[in-house]
């Protein structure tokens, strides 16, 4: 018992965090899932404080037995934000639609100084940005809940600011700056080739 409430513990942190960037109708059923842990939690901290005192073992087993129940129903909740929601999920997984291969998605003279374009190679969304002289490439699609990255801010320094919960990203690897996104977005190595922008995955 004592080890699943410090696993609790630390899954509410995480929770928590995805929860505080996502819409409004899965942060209600975020909310659920949350209480139902909450009241799970109390139960078997219940059963753990009486099997301590090693009094009313008949209660403690059956409030664990209830936390358990409830339990299987946050559990329900949790899976159906992450399958069917999408929450906690990296929108930007790599697979094998990226390019491979240089593909040409813009032609250079269309992309100016500090402009952010989005491009398509093949199904892929590519951000382009000019700064400097120098083009950059990273996945358009933001990892942490899919927004657009090309209706963000462009920061001087070589990020990009997430239009919808401002998560930053680093131009120049796809690394986050900070969140709430997690995980980095795919990199794309640039080059110009007969006037035409082409990109392939970073390797
Ligand atoms: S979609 Fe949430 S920070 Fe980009």
């Amino acid at each position: 018992i004592v080890i699943g409430l410090l696993g609790a513990a630390g899954s509410a942190v995480t929770g928590l965090t995805d929860w505080s960037g996502t819409t409004k109708k899965k942060q209600k059923i975020g909310l659920m899932h949350g209480m139902l842990n909450l009241g799970a939690t109390a139960l078997y901290t219940t059963s753990y404080l009486l099997r301590r005192k090693k009094k009313e073992r008949g209660a403690a087993i059956a409030l664990a037995m209830l936390g358990y129940g409830i339990t299987g129903l946050a559990a329900y909740l949790g899976g159906h934000l992450v399958y069917a929601e999408q929450v906690g999920v990296d929108h930007t997984q790599v697979s094998a639609e990226y390019p491979q291969d240089f593909v040409a998605i813009l032609p250079e003279k269309e992309l100016s100084e500090n402009q952010m374009k989005a491009a398509k190679a093949g199904e892929i969304s590519v951000l382009l940005v000019k700064q400097q002289g120098e083009i950059y490439a990273i996945a358009n699609t933001c990892s942490h809940l899919g927004g657009p990255l090309c209706d963000g801010e462009l920061k001087p320094d070589c990020s990009v600011v997430c239009p919808w919960h401002h998560s930053e990203f680093s131009l120049k690897d796809g690394s986050v700056i900070s969140g709430p996104a997690t995980e980095p977005q795919p990199k794309f190595e640039v080059r110009v080739k007969a006037g035409q922008i082409e990109v392939k995955l970073a390797g």
